[in-house]
């Protein structure tokens, strides 16, 4: 009605007298200004600039449209900011902004109609009208300075650093963004998003029309609760809070590092926070609220909690069954899930009955449900008044909101990762593992005091016959010296001149049993070299359990033995040379990471797992390596991976499928 009104009498009041100013008052203003008084107007293509240069107020059309609008935009007509007539466009270039008799700025066509004004009313002295730095479009009285009017409070579909999201704890009137129909057309769309405060809890929402369809999560006086990176990467951007004058405000600052960033709602109704890369000199988007499609408000409907890494991603809640599980199965969540025991908590005249018969299951890291009431308090007393009140299904604690409570349904329940908080779900004792625990409990313990006794039997039994260990987890008696003249052997004097007699320059490296040397061989060929410290604790035993193991494999994801050395007490290895170390040196190596692309890990894997088929069951004998890690993977050349380090290695016999291990080792 207002904006009829006011229409009508521009259009009959003013006709003469605009044109009356025009022909004789108004002065035409000149470019690079910031800002225009009673007398001055801007007219299509001109604009005001704000004084840094990086925001400007005036006439574009969008992508796509022929249009013309009056708004303001960031460095480049790309990042529109905000916008006057969005619901009234200009359909040629004769629009010109000015200030009104009244002292309004208004947007007028080229018939002199105002179509668009900062409906400021009783306006009683001269206003000018600036550009400021900070993006915001403002209305001054020129003597007094006092603002009479500014864009930041009729925001558009962007959230500005300085700009306050606010909502009235009486009225609940907020200051709303709205999103763009198309990225073609700014009129008002059907999205929308503003701060809400019920019941002491302060959230955003993301709206379509009436409909939620996403929501912050509680905000606790320093993040929002369900936006789960926010916990790591945004502390102290964010600020909120009472503004004393009945408002709840919630407004942010930008990082040192970053020139703009800005929160943007598009016509889809996704919130998108977009920076300006200084680098490749564009805006970038670098979150958005809707990351997975747990995002979407109330997805898997009541008692149910999404989880976007699971499959399917809805799932009750434990206790709780689906209402209609043929709807369920064909992933339609939206009937939810209900309580497969009821809750023992009545209530008789003015006592609670039965409060001790229900208890909370607890769900880690999650975004907790809409529609929290709100009370401070300490973790135990959240849980007190929500078991002595019957209606109440649900607590949560956070140090910055105190006790938040729930009735009634449970809706948008997220699963994290990280951050979020715990929430604890009231069921019935039925459901509470505590008594089936205590049963289990007392078994298990019977058990193991049983175990404990026939291994302590077991040993002294072993002691006192003094039998030698039993075999069958080394595999040296399969060997025998001669099998060992099949091998290469090397002598001493050969490996020594190889290592220019195990010169410091030739080690490569320390392992568990003693150094590696790099080594070459007359005839070219590089080798690794592996001496058995003396003192090591490697004995014979796993040394010849490694060369018989290695042996008898052969496969290009297994390292390869060229030959060995056994003089007196020195025993060596000697294996293909592999220029590249091994795995571990990669991964855990800041800067060799990076050269591990996701292809090459994805082979490297594949390698593994193929050289560890071989060993469990394409090979002649069954192996296991009981000492797989990344540093015994070596890498070719070309990074193909290759297991090594077989000196603990157990075998099974050719048909043997299961095997009991009596002797623990490894890593
Ligand atoms: C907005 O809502 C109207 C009707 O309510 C619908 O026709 C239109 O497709 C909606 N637009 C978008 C972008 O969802
Ligand atoms: C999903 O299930 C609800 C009942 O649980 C039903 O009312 C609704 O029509 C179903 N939606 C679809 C798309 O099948
Ligand atoms: C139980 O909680 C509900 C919802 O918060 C509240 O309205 C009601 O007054 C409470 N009842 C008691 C006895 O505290």
């Amino acid at each position: 009605m207002r904006i009829i009104s006011l229409m009508d009498f521009s259009y009959r009041e003013n006709l003469f007298s605009v044109l009356f100013i025009l022909c004789c008052y108004l002065v035409h203003v000149s470019v690079g200004i910031d800002t225009i008084t009673s007398s001055q107007f801007i007219k299509d293509p001109e604009t005001l600039i704000s004084k840094d240069g990086n925001f400007t107020f005036g006439f574009f059309s969008p992508k796509n449209s022929t249009n013309r609008y009056v708004g303001i935009w960031w460095k480049s007509q790309s990042t529109i900011i905000w916008v006057a007539n969005r619901n009234k466009p200009l359909n040629d270039s004769n629009g010109i902004v000015t200030i009104s008799e009244h002292g309004n700025l208004v947007v007028l066509n080229g018939q002199k109609q105002v179509i668009w004004s900062s409906y400021v009313s009783n306006i009683v002295s001269n206003t000018t009208s600036q550009m400021s730095d900070s993006g915001n479009l403002v209305l001054l009285e020129s003597t007094t300075g006092n603002n009479l009017w500014q864009s930041f409070q009729q925001p558009s579909d962007t959230f500005l650093p300085g700009m306050k999201l606010s909502v009235n704890k009486r009225t609940g009137k907020s200051i709303k963004l709205t999103s763009w129909k198309s990225p073609s057309d700014p009129s008002v769309g059907n999205f929308s998003c503003n701060s809400v405060q019920r019941q002491n809890i302060f959230e955003v929402f993301i709206w379509n029309e009436t409909r939620p369809c996403w929501r912050s999560g509680p905000w606790n006086g320093g993040v929002f609760t369900g936006i789960q990176i926010m916990k790591l990467s945004y502390r102290n951007t964010f600020q909120g809070g009472d503004d004393g004058e009945g408002n709840i405000v919630i407004f942010y600052t930008i990082p040192n590092d970053k020139e703009l960033m800005i929160y943007h709602l598009n016509s889809e109704g996704i919130l998108e926070e977009i920076w300006w890369d200084d680098q490749k000199k564009e805006m970038m988007v670098a979150w958005k609220s809707q990351y997975s499609e747990c995002d979407v408000y109330g997805l898997c409907g009541a008692f149910t909690s999404c989880n976007s890494l699971s499959t399917p991603i809805c799932s009750c809640l434990k206790g709780f069954d689906p209402v209609n599980i043929q709807e369920w199965n064909r992933n339609n969540w939206t009937g939810g899930c209900v309580r497969r025991k009821p809750l023992q908590c009545k209530r008789i005249g003015n006592k609670t009955t039965g409060r001790k018969e229900d208890g909370f299951l607890k769900l880690q890291m999650v975004k907790v449900p809409d529609f929290a009431e709100g009370l401070e308090g300490t973790p135990d007393r959240c849980r007190i008044l929500c078991l002595e009140n019957c209606s109440c299904v649900a607590y949560s604690h956070d140090d910055g909101i105190g006790c938040m409570s729930w009735t009634g349904n449970l809706l948008d329940i997220q699963q994290f990762q990280s951050g979020g908080l715990d929430l604890y779900v009231r069921v019935s004792y039925l459901e509470l593992d505590k008594w089936r625990n205590k049963t289990i409990f007392i078994a298990i313990t019977v058990i193991i005091a049983t175990l404990i006794i026939v291994i302590c039997a077991y040993i002294t039994w072993r002691r006192t016959s003094n039998r030698p260990a039993n075999s069958n987890d080394n595999i040296i008696g399969e060997m025998s010296q001669d099998k060992l003249q099949e091998l290469l052997k090397f002598d001493f004097e050969k490996v020594a001149t190889a290592t220019n007699n195990f010169d410091l320059s030739n080690k490569l490296g320390q392992g568990g049993f003693g150094p590696v040397y790099k080594g070459k061989l007359q005839d070219g060929r590089e080798i690794a070299i592996k001496r058995l410290s003396r003192a090591s604790g490697q004995g014979l035993e796993e040394f010849m359990n490694e060369v018989v193991v290695i042996c008898k494999l052969q496969h290009r994801n297994l390292v390869r033995l060229i030959g060995c050395c056994v003089e007196g007490d020195e025993k060596m290895l000697m294996y293909e040379y592999m220029p590249n170390k091994s795995l571990d040196s990669f991964i855990f190596d800041p800067s060799k990471n990076k050269l591990l692309d996701r292809r090459t890990r994805y082979s490297i894997i594949e390698g593994i797992a193929r050289g560890l088929l071989y060993l469990h069951r394409d090979s002649r004998l069954r192996i296991i390596h009981r000492g797989l890690k990344a540093s015994n993977v070596l890498l070719d050349e070309k990074l193909n991976p290759k297991i090594s380090d077989f000196g603990m290695a157990r075998i099974f016999g050719g048909g043997e499928d299961q095997a009991n291990t009596r002797r623990i080792v490894g890593t």
